[in-house]
């Protein structure tokens, strides 16, 4: 769920299950309909079907959807975020409830939605996964409520691992992704400065792919990762795993 562009994760994660054999099909907010039909011809998934994810009741109906193409599915990949641009900027303490609520609603909300219906039609040892960023955990600039919705959304995939666990052994994961220059990212400000920080201080020097998140989603969603489940598994070239800035790298 939430393919935009080439430059989305959702796209990488689309081309490397493909890539692997994976009968994929995917969702694509209203507003993204021409670039998604484009992108469904030409990767040759199996179906791309519009769901805003605001109203849960989309959500519902595009499993509906998704049933009749494939009957059981066998994983969820959820890449949907969003915050109005004021309310990423200045002061964490300024967001209006409205805005609040709406980026909790589309940023953490629709994945425990998603999981509620994709569980139905998921077969057992199925494997869910959903995409985080480091300002769950740490402070970011700029990034204010999108952070405390990553938070919650690490959470949910605690939560969500232990019930779908117990009923139908299906794994909740997510990934915890460096930044990626994409639609979403230019709503942040200042992102190239992240970009280039986390290019001068990660451990291998050099920022995140979506090709690398996607390979790491193929191992979430097949049976290579079994055993792994409640997990937030990082693909930030090991960023989170370090203090200061590095002694060699340039000030930015
Ligand atoms: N780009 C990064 O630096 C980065 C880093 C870590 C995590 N992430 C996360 O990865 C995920 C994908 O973001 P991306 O960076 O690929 O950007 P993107 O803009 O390509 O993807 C975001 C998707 O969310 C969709 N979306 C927003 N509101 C929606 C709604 N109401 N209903 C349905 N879909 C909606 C957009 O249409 C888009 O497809 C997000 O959860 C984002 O927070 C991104």
């Amino acid at each position: 769920m939430g393919v935009a562009n080439k430059m989305s994760i959702a796209y990488g994660a689309l081309n490397c299950l493909l890539d692997q054999g994976a009968e994929v099909g995917f969702s694509y907010h209203p507003l993204a309909a021409k670039r998604a039909e484009k992108i469904q011809s030409e990767s040759g998934s199996s179906f791309a079907i519009e769901c805003d994810v605001e109203d849960p009741k989309n959500i519902e109906r595009f499993f509906q959807q998704v049933e009749a193409q494939f009957g059981k599915i066998d994983f969820l990949v959820h890449s949907i975020a969003f915050a109005n641009t004021e309310d990423i900027n200045g002061n964490y303490y300024d967001v209006p409830k409205d805005g609040f609520l709406k980026a909790m609603n589309i940023s953490c909300f629709s994945f425990t939605s998603a999981a509620k219906y994709a569980s139905k039609i998921m077969n057992e040892n199925g494997s869910m996964v959903t995409m985080s960023y480091y300002g769950a955990e740490k402070y970011i600039p700029n990034y204010n409520v999108m952070g405390v919705a990553k938070g919650a959304l690490e959470t949910s995939v605690r939560y969500l691992a232990n019930d779908l666990g117990v009923e139908k052994s299906i794994k909740v994961n997510c990934i915890s992704a460096g930044p990626i220059r994409t639609l979403a990212a230019s709503a942040i400000s200042d992102f190239k400065k992240l970009l280039d920080w986390h290019e001068n201080n990660s451990p291998i020097r050099r920022n995140t792919t979506i090709t690398e998140v996607g390979n790491n989603v193929v191992f979430l969603a097949s049976d290579l990762s079994s055993g792994v489940t409640g997990q937030v598994i990082y693909v930030d070239s090991g960023y989170h795993t370090i203090g200061v800035k590095g002694k060699d790298s340039d000030s930015i």
